[in-house]
Parts: C-alpha cells; sequence; structure tokens
C-alpha cells in the first residue's frame, strides 16, 4: 500500500495482526529484505516494512537523507497506521534509523530488534570513505562503487554457496537514485553517537548479529547487548551482514521467539477470518 507521510508517499507492506512490529531495511536495499522471514513473523504479529523514502517503491525527492529525516518518516508512518506503540527493529542503516527514534520518541517503542547496526558514530576513516563514496558517485562510478558495496553484504559462506544473493541485493540497489545514495552516505556520515543513549533504552531488546558480518563484526552487536538494559544476543552462523537474507530460518526463529517471550498475545489464525 501507500502511505503519504511527511509529504513523500512512502511504499509499505503489511502483513499479518497483533503488535505491530515495523522493520527498517539497510543501505543501499528496500524492503524486499525482510521478505525471507516475514511469512514465519507475521504468523505472531503484524509486520510492517516501508521502503525507506528514496528506496524500492517509495518517493525520491531530491534533499536531506539524514537519519533524522528517515526516523521522522517512520514516526509519521506509525502515526498513520495508528499504532501508539510498536516493536521496532532496524538493519544496518535502518538501526541508525531506529536509534535516532528511540532518542525522540521512546515512549513509542514497545521492543526493539538490532540487526547487524551499531550506535556508535563513523569513525574519521569511516568518514573519509563515506565522503570518497559521494565522490565515486557525484563522477559517474556508482555502478563500481555498487558492486564493491553490496558483495561485502553477505558473509563469505553465503558468497560462496549463494551468489545469487548478491546478484539480487545488487539489483536492488540499481534501482537507487544516485542523490539518495550519496544524501544517505551523507547522513550516516553525520549520524550522531548513539552509544550513550543505549543503556537508557528500558525495553525488550533482540541483538542480532551474523557471525561472519564483517561491517559489524558480533563483537559490536556483543557489546551493544551487554549495554542494553533488556536484551538478548542472537548470533547467526554462516550470516554475514544480510542475515535475514543469507540465513532467513535461524534468523525468523530469532525474532519470533522474541515476539512470543515478550508480547505473548492470541495466535494469528492460520486462515484470514471471513466476514
Ligand atoms: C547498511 O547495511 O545499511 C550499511 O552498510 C550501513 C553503513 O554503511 O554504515
Amino acid at each position: 500500500m501507500r502511505v503519504e507521510v511527511e509529504g513523500v508517499t512512502l511504499e509499505v507492506e503489511d502483513h499479518g495482526e497483533g503488535i505491530p512490529v515495523v522493520l527498517l531495511h539497510g543501505f543501499p536495499l528496500s524492503s524486499e529484505m525482510w521478505m525471507p522471514v516475514r511469512t514465519a513473523i507475521e504468523q505472531v504479529a503484524r509486520v510492517v516494512t516501508p521502503d525507506l523514502r528514496g528506496f524500492g517503491g517509495s518517493d525520491a525527492p531530491v534533499g536531506d537523507y539524514g537519519m533524522g529525516i528517515l526516523a521522522g518518516d517512520v514516526v509519521g508512518l506509525a502515526d498513520r497506521l495508528g499504532f501508539e506503540r510498536f516493536v521496532l527493529g532496524g538493519h544496518s542503516m535502518g538501526g541508525y534509523v531506529a536509534l535516532r527514534i528511540a532518542d525522540r520518541s521512546l515512549d513509542r517503542i514497545a521492543g526493539l530488534v538490532l540487526v547487524d547496526t551499531r550506535a556508535s558514530p563513523d569513525t574519521d576513516e569511516a568518514r573519509a570513505r563515506r565522503d570518497e563514496a559521494i565522490a565515486r558517485i557525484g563522477g559517474g562510478d556508482r555502478e563500481a562503487f555498487l558492486d564493491g558495496f553490496v558483495a561485502n553484504l553477505v558473509g563469505r559462506s553465503s558468497r560462496q554457496r549463494a551468489p545469487r544473493q548478491i546478484a539480487e541485493m545488487r539489483a536492488i540497489a540499481g534501482g537507487i537514485p544516485d542523490h539518495v545514495l550519496a544524501g544517505c552516505l551523507a547522513g550516516m556520515r553525520d549520524r550522531p553517537d548513539s552509544a550513550a543513549l543505549l543503556a537508557k533504552l528500558d525495553v525488550p531488546a533482540l541483538v542480532i548479529a551474523g557471525e561472519e558480518d564483517t561491517i559489524t563484526p558480533p563483537e559490536v552487536g556483543e557489546a551493544m547487548a551487554a549495554v542494553l538494559p533488556h536484551a538478548r544476543l542472537a548470533v547467526i552462523p554462516l550470516a554475514g551482514h544480510t542475515p535475514s537474507v543469507e540465513r532467513p530460518i535461524p534468523t525468523a526463529e530469532a525474532i519470533v521467539s522474541f515476539l512470543l517471550e515478550n508480547f505473548p498475545q492470541p495466535a494469528a489464525p492460520i486462515r484470514p477470518r471471513r466476514g
């Protein structure tokens, strides 16, 4: 469905019933990255997966793609869907956005799912790499930039066994306009330090880490889980940076178990109710 928030129209998938679970995709992907786990999660919850502004089927206005802007869209979406409180999940860049929302609107968050993401800001080296990437995109070298970037979204096991995963994510990335790529790279470069925020996030949290992630190594997730007041860590074997695509079954199982334990509710019907 299409939902207008903050002057942009977002493409949003909305499935299942029960506690709302809003899942935010990473860079340079779209809500498609949640598809392999969605069917399992929607048996126990209402799963809402928007394409963030600029991505997938959502509008891609020229302008600011800071994490705060993307966060504002998601809160606007929750308002539009009537969610007073919801479980918020984010993969990598989606996690940066989720932490912006948690910082501003913790009262709206019932639980957190942080997937291969970090609370710390970019290091000086990472900022320099963002600048270099922005310059490459501006200089017409976007395809080579995306080839290199997307290849690292999976771990070594997936690279060997399922190269199609890289091809599929590369196809998603290929549709993202230059100004969105550059805008998000700048937004990620300039994101604030959320490390001190973690200890204040007094809600059930699940931290998921791909064992073979080289972008956000599992130690980063382990350290976040140690600081969050009520967190559990799930390390997904044989997965890299994108466990929902690489190892959907253990990833979905971790999310479903987390939801069932923390948000017990009547089971959703297997078939849609009639009349
Ligand atoms: C992502 O997967 O969203 C990005 O790798 C995050 C980043 O570049 O910091």
